[in-house]
């Protein structure tokens, strides 16, 4: 799917004890928690496929990323780009 990416050269993000990273999707800007919904493995080092999932690194399941971004962990950052806050 294009125009999605997952923000990997990131520092980590962390927020209540949880890691997130960043996910750019449509225009909009995603925490998701850093943890495949299968086993935990790190999303993050995973990859968008052409069907727009991200595959996960540790046994490669493949989740749609609108599956990730209705998570009630996901916070939509604001879609202002290049402003702060
Ligand atoms: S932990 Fe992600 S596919 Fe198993």
């Amino acid at each position: 799917m294009s125009g999605s990416w997952i923000g990997k050269d990131l520092p980590a993000i962390h927020r209540d004890g949880e890691e997130y990273f960043l996910l750019g999707h449509e225009d909009a800007l995603y925490l998701v928690v850093n943890r495949c919904p299968h086993r935990g493995g790190p999303l993050k080092f995973g990859f968008i496929n052409d069907r727009g999932e991200i595959v996960c690194p540790m046994h490669r399941g493949a989740f749609p990323i609108g599956r990730l971004i209705a998570q009630p962990s996901t916070i939509r950052l604001d879609e202002r780009r290049g402003e702060a806050g």
